[in-house]
């Protein structure tokens, strides 16, 4: 396992690379895989707004497309005093491959709190429901 504070490097050095001219809130994600690479995202905004994808799902999507299917630990990092959580959307495809993994939420100088998907995410709809 990686140490915490090498995956919230990752998130951060991620952030750095967002393309958030239209909010100017940069956000940096991540996800350490079970074979423990991390791969990283960071939010990719759009002229037309709707078309933005998040750090998190940006992170997932390079990480699934790579091969990986299997995930420890996620690290989301934003610049804001307090901690900036996934939204809703990104509850729902964390979810999804990761599970009930641990969420590290961190600013630019220090980690804010841990958190368990199944917490940000209670009662959620999954596989199970579709009999999967
Ligand atoms: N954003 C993320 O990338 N992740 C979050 O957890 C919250 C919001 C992005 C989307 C958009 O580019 C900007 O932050 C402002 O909402």
């Amino acid at each position: 396992m990686a140490e915490t504070d090498t995956l919230i490097g990752a998130a951060r050095a991620a952030r750095e690379r967002a393309f958030a001219p239209y909010s100017k809130f940069k956000v940096g994600a991540a996800l350490e895989a079970e074979d423990g690479t991390i791969v990283t995202g960071c939010n990719i905004e759009n002229a037309t707004y709707g078309l933005t994808v998040c750090a998190e799902r940006v992170a997932v999507w390079k990480a699934v497309s790579e091969g990986h299917r299997a995930f420890r630990r996620v690290a989301i990092v934003a610049d804001t005093e307090a901690p900036t959580p996934p939204c809703g959307p990104c509850r729902q495809i964390l979810w999804e491959f990761c599970g009930d993994v641990e969420v590290v939420l961190a600013n630019l100088t220090e980690e804010k709190g841990r958190y368990r998907m199944a917490d940000l995410l209670p009662l959620p709809f999954d596989a199970r429901l579709l009999g999967r």
